[in-house]
């Protein structure tokens, strides 16, 4: 692992500066409609604030998902079955995940995250948790294939997606993602991946807004990190955060909604929103059985088994790569 450490997955301009957030951001706010990618919110700031998020009373997803697989060990060990590789995709500092290796005693371990050196800390900690278990973190971007370690070559795999990160992604690159990880993991393998649910979308717009404000903060670190990396001179206090349902596309997403007209300029490129304009910085999908399953299928996979929390609020489902032998 060492000997990539110094192998950058991240790109950095002279000015130390990812060229890869000042590319998408300059072109995201040169659209009619500005938007930022979603990736961008989660620097140490944002990922701080995501987990405070966590533990926010009007969010439920963690704590949903966090029961499942609390309560549901016996069947993931029945259905699932023991010697699996269990591959996480973006595991960052996950604790649901000895939740999963505790029910299933898999016959390793391997996190996939873009950030090393997180990935690396998470890993040491899970060894220590674990000490039987071969852990072999993998520095990569999941979107794309990936190579698994050889050790893991011969075991059948178990894909661990949990928190409805599949969620964040429009159904085409959701879909992509979804092939990308069957191919990584190969003929035979199993997905385990959350999915939150379609609900009442008062409930959803306060998952996303809390009376605490600390979404609001998570959602406005990006204009703060668009100013610090960016050269940006957004006028914080001129943007409020919103989160907004909408029906159609089964979706919440955040914006920045501008209180009143603004120029900015990032990176010497200057900008304009209108009074009420916004930057959408965030898709979260919501699904319910049957979009979900449809989804799923349209990336290759054969949903087995579906667990929702006590109050059905959540899912998680079991999967398989294999494709349903149907007539015609
Ligand atoms: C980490 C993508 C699952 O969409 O619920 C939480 C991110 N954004 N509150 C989600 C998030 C605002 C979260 N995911």
């Amino acid at each position: 692992m060492a000997a990539k450490q110094g192998m950058a997955l991240v790109q950095r301009d002279d000015d130390g500066v990812d060229r890869a957030f000042r590319e998408d951001v300059l072109a995201g706010l040169a659209q009619a409609q500005k938007a930022v990618p979603a990736r961008w919110l989660y620097d140490d700031a944002g990922s701080q604030l995501f987990e405070d998020i966590t533990r926010l009373p009007e969010y439920y997803p963690t704590r949903a998902e966090t029961e499942i697989l609390t309560e549901r060990g016996a069947e993931f060990a029945r259905l699932i079955g023991r010697a699996r590789a269990v591959v996480e995709f973006g595991s960052g500092s996950s604790v649901k995940t000895p939740l999963l290796l505790s029910a299933i005693e898999p016959a390793a371990y391997v996190p996939l995250d873009i950030a090393g050196d997180f990935l690396r800390a998470a890993a040491a900690e899970l060894s220590a948790k674990f000490p039987g278990l071969p852990v072999y973190p993998v520095e990569a971007d999941f979107m794309r294939r990936v190579e698994l370690p050889a050790a893991v070559a011969g075991m059948p795999k178990l894909g661990f997606f949990p928190g409805s990160t599949i969620g964040n992604m429009v159904a085409r690159t959701a879909v992509d993602l979804l092939r990308t990880m069957r191919a990584t993991l190969g003929e035979g393998s199993q997905l385990l991946i959350g999915m939150d649910l379609i609900k009442d979308p008062k409930i959803l717009t306060a998952a996303y807004d809390d009376a605490a404000g600390v979404t609001a903060e998570f959602n406005l670190n990006l204009a703060r990190r668009i100013n610090r990396e960016l050269d940006g001179d957004i006028p914080i206090d001129a943007l409020s955060h919103e989160a907004r349902w909408v029906d159609d596309y089964a979706r919440i997403e955040m914006h920045l909604v501008a209180r009143r007209d603004i120029t900015l300029t990032v990176s010497g490129k200057r900008f304009a929103l209108k009074k009420g304009e916004s930057i959408h910085t965030e898709n979260s999908h919501k699904f319910n059985r049957r979009t979900g399953n449809m989804l799923l299928l349209a990336g290759g996979w054969t949903p087995a088994k579906r667990w929702l929390d006590r109050e059905g609020r959540f899912s998680l489902v079991l999967a398989d790569a294999t494709i349903p032998r149907s007539a015609p």
